[in-house]
């Protein structure tokens, strides 16, 4: 061995250790540490022969070799364990030097007709892990046309060791790879399964409208397809949004939102859509974009009304194409996310009256989500507020529970134009002053509202706890019949009063049975069949 080819072991040792210790997949790790060994010892091919338990058979996970053609054929070729001289090093665990192969009555000749080569020499080392022999590396064909030397096969084994811990390691990975892929797969299932069951459990709501909104939410859980959300300031749009993200397949994906009625016109382009290095001044680096971002997930465009018009017809593109053009690009690049968009416009009227695109429209809206004003909603108020208090006295360190019959009669009485966002800002001040108290009082709610719903002549003294009710609820220790606090809305005949009663008191069954038809049908006293006319009829289903 010359001085210089002792240098370049030396490196190619070093090499592999390095290597190993870096290269954990079998994919990247083989070939490297095969193609060096094939380097070193000069050799026409080299390969790791592993051994396959179940079949007690030899494969070629990875094989170099000068010919491309010959290396393809090798990777598919399998030959019993206990053939050839890489049987008999695996068996005996010892390295063999063949200098006459051809010769040699042990030799297995089914590889060499599976490549269509000669096998001249070769040295077999076997590969033993802590577990016990895993294959055998081997190196074919001096490219000298001499034999392979005692050197050569010394240089093989000090690597051996090495290579067959490696493989290990590497084998123990991928498993550990796969079953995390497993539980991850079934983690998404069980938490797509959980948020459905729990009804999105951030949000509260009970009512007929509410019950259509979580249904509605359901579905749109179940494919990517484009939602719409419409509702007055404050009704929670951003929570049915996140919902539906949570929900669905591409939760554990990016939920990324931009408000577009906040971003400036000029930032808009580049924030969406994204811009290379250099686009414009300023643009000091890559910036991918929101879309690019949330690859394999939701984007969420709220206020999307307020978009200006070029933007519109870039967000068209996306929608119609699933792909963006980033500033300073020629080329599109395709995306792959949900487009969530909200509203609290009149998003058609805006079409009707040319402040908006109806093609766009159309695209945005393929899947409306009307969510109901807090005002249509009253019978949600009691636990919305009991929600409130809970979190605002927790963060507030106060020990305030509730508030007392007259002023929730108050709360649940005043129209909050501003929804529930209001509506929990109120709860947060009024429990801010509270001192020392368990009970929040009239006195605690701010003076406009019981203005606002004194001068509409709207509460009258109503008897707030009766144990008789047929929905009742317990905050705060006041037991409250919803039916009561909630005037029947645009009840003007006495039929029409009659049917506001009867969905109501359908909807409230209903939701006490979890939505079980057959049992709320028994609970009503009704048949199946009647209760289902019932709630076709008042559009509960
Ligand atoms: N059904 C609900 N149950 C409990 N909390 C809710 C519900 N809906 C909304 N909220 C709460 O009310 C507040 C307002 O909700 P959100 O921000 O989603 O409304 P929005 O419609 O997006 O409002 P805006 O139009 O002002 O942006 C949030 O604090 C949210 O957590
Ligand atoms: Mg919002």
């Amino acid at each position: 061995m010359t001085t210089e080819g002792n240098g370049a072991r030396l490196r190619l040792l070093y090499d592999l250790g390095c290597a190993i210790t870096s290269r954990i997949e079998l994919d990247e790790l083989l070939p490297f540490v095969i193609g060096k060994c094939r380097e070193a010892l000069s050799a026409g091919g080299a390969a790791v022969l592993l051994l396959d338990r179940e079949t007690n058979e030899f494969y070629f996970p990875y094989v170099a070799e000068s010919d491309s053609e010959t290396a393809r054929r090798l990777s598919g070729h399998r030959f019993s364990a206990s053939l050839g001289f890489a049987g008999l090093a695996l068996r005996t665990g010892k390295s063999l030097k063949i200098d006459h192969v051809q010769n040699d009555p042990r030799h297995y000749t089914g590889t060499d007709k599976a490549t269509g080569l000669a096998t001249r020499n070769l040295i077999a080392v076997p590969l033993n892990s802590l577990q016990g022999p895993i294959g055998v590396i081997e190196v074919v064909n001096r490219l000298d046309g001499q034999a392979f030397s005692e050197d050569d096969v010394h240089f093989l084994e000090a690597l051996s060791g090495s290579i067959a811990i490696a493989l290990d390691n590497a084998r123990l990975y991928a498993e550990a790879r796969q079953a995390e892929a497993r539980l991850r797969t079934q983690v998404g299932a069980l938490r797509r399964d959980l948020a459905v069951q729990l009804h999105f459990e951030d949000m509260i709501g009970t009512g007929p409208a509410m019950a259509e909104v979580f249904r509605l939410m359901e579905t749109a859980a179940g494919s990517s397809i484009t939602v719409l959300i419409e509702g007055e300031t404050g009704t929670g749009k951003e929570l049915v949004a996140r919902g539906i993200h949570r929900a669905s397949a591409r939760a554990d994906g990016p939920f990324l939102a931009m408000n577009c009625a906040a971003m400036p016109e000029a930032l808009m382009e580049s924030e969406l859509f994204g811009h290379r290095r250099g686009a414009f001044t300023g643009a000091i680096r890559d910036q991918p974009g929101l879309f690019r971002a949330a690859s394999g997930g939701t984007v969420f465009l709220d206020e999307v009304g307020e978009m200006p018009p070029l933007m519109q017809a870039k967000l068209l593109r996306v929608l119609e194409q699933g792909e963006v053009v980033p500033l300073g690009e020629n080329s599109p690049t395709k995306v792959d996310v949900r487009i969530v968009s909200a509203t609290n416009r009149q998003l058609s009227a805006e079409v009707k009256e040319g402040k908006f695109r109806s093609d766009l429209f159309y695209r945005l809206a393929v899947f409306p989500i009307k969510l109901p004003p807090l005002r249509e909603r009253r019978e949600d108020i009691p636990a919305l507020v009991q929600r409130f208090v809970k979190r605002a006295a927790e963060r507030q360190d106060k020990t305030v529970t509730g508030f007392d019959e007259s002023a929730l009669r108050i709360l649940v009485t005043y129209d909050w134009p501003g929804n529930i966002r209001e509506l929990q800002n109120e709860v947060e001040r009024a429990v801010a002053i509270a001192r020392e108290t368990t009970l929040l009082g009239v006195q605690h709610i701010s003076s406009s509202i019981r203005e606002a719903v004194n001068s509409s002549g709207k509460t009258q003294p109503s008897r707030l706890s009766d144990s008789r009710a047929p929905v009742g609820d317990s905050y705060g220790g006041v037991s409250i019949a919803i039916s009561e606090l909630v005037p029947p809305k645009y009840a003007e005949t006495f039929r029409e009063a009659r049917a506001a009663f009867e969905a109501r008191f359908i909807a409230d069954s209903l939701t006490r049975c979890h939505g079980n038809v057959s049992r709320a049908a028994r609970l009503m006293g009704l048949s199946r069949v009647q209760l289902q006319r019932k709630l076709k009829e008042y559009g509960l289903r």
